[in-house]
């Protein structure tokens, strides 16, 4: 595999797990975020989960330590000078995505992939900040990102083959089923997906079920390994209402409008895991 050192810009929630599902295939990976410190909570997060690991058995201390050098934090893109393929996990915003993609086309040779793990935003617009818009592609791993199998990879208008069988390849390489889907609000999965967390919510604000009956009957009922508001929690309740309020705007349509419990929520800051409060306390 040509690909032997990996940049990841945003050491979020998705961050995190994508530099740990990485390092666990053995490759270099540089961990950026807007301060080292972030970058250090996140490393603590991934020790944190791997000292799990080892003591059910699954990994030894030996293997632990083996994925946790790895990884290396980065202050900014010049210290990643050798990366040979980066994954943007920023903030779901698009002028922040774009500034930062401007800055990665002038930073790395067109032969480096940029590619965006954006959950609901246009690879072709953000690509649009570049001089070369052929090596730009979505990259779109599912939380807990060192867990979940799926990648979706998206083609925007100029992406060229080559960067899409690069994608595809790098992700089965680091143990990931890829599918191809053209560019378009909210992909496969969360064009699906998001819609019923929201009239999940929409339910429990209406007060027709409790959260437990939701999640229960969504289980049993239609065989989801996770009710849809703890897989909002999950997610991150903010997360669900950007790309509610994505889907809304590019798609045209008032059936994707976030309910207002979820954006009490997120006013609240209530966003589930990552907060230790959501529909549920953690
Ligand atoms: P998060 O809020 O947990 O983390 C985002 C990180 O990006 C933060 O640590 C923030 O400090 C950092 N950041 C913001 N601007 C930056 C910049 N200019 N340079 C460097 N770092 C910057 O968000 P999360 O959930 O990790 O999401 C990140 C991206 O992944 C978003 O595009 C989101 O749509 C996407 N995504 C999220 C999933 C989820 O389940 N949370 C699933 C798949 C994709």
């Amino acid at each position: 595999m040509e690909i032997k050192k990996v940049l990841v810009i945003g050491a979020g929630t998705m961050g995190c797990g994508i530099a740990h599902c990485l390092a666990e295939h053995q490759v270099n990976v540089f961990l950026m975020d807007l301060s080292v410190e972030i970058s250090r909570k996140a490393l603590l997060k991934i020790n944190e989960r791997l000292h799990r690991s080892v003591d059910s058995g699954e990994i030894t201390v030996q293997d632990k330590q083996k994925i946790l050098e790895k990884i290396v934090i980065v202050e900014d893109i010049e210290k990643a000078a050798d990366a040979d393929f980066v994954i943007e996990t920023i903030v779901e915003d698009i002028e922040t995505k774009k500034d930062l993609f401007k800055s990665l086309d002038r930073a790395f040779s067109k032969d480096v992939v940029l590619a965006s793990n954006t959950s609901s935003l246009s690879i072709s617009k953000i690509a649009e900040s570049t001089n070369h818009p052929e090596r730009v592609a979505g990259m779109h791993f599912f939380n807990p990102a060192h867990k979940m199998k799926l990648v979706e990879i998206i083609r925007g208008e100029k992406t060229s083959d080559q960067t899409i069988i690069k994608i595809e390849r790098f992700a089965q390489f680091i143990g990931k089923i890829p599918v191809e889907v053209k560019d378009s609000p909210g992909f496969i999965v969360n064009r699906v997906l998001i819609p019923m967390i929201n009239e999940a919510a929409q339910l429990l604000e209406e007060n027709i079920a409790n959260k437990e009956s939701i999640d229960t009957a969504m289980k049993l009922g239609a065989g989801h390994p996770i009710g849809p508001l703890a897989l909002a929690d999950l997610i991150g309740i903010d997360v669900c209402v950007n790309i509610l309020e994505n889907l809304e705007k590019n798609l045209g349509d008032t059936k994707y409008k976030p309910c207002n419990l979820l954006k009490l929520m997120a006013k609240e800051n209530k966003l589930g895991r990552k907060t230790g409060h959501g529909f549920y306390d953690y």
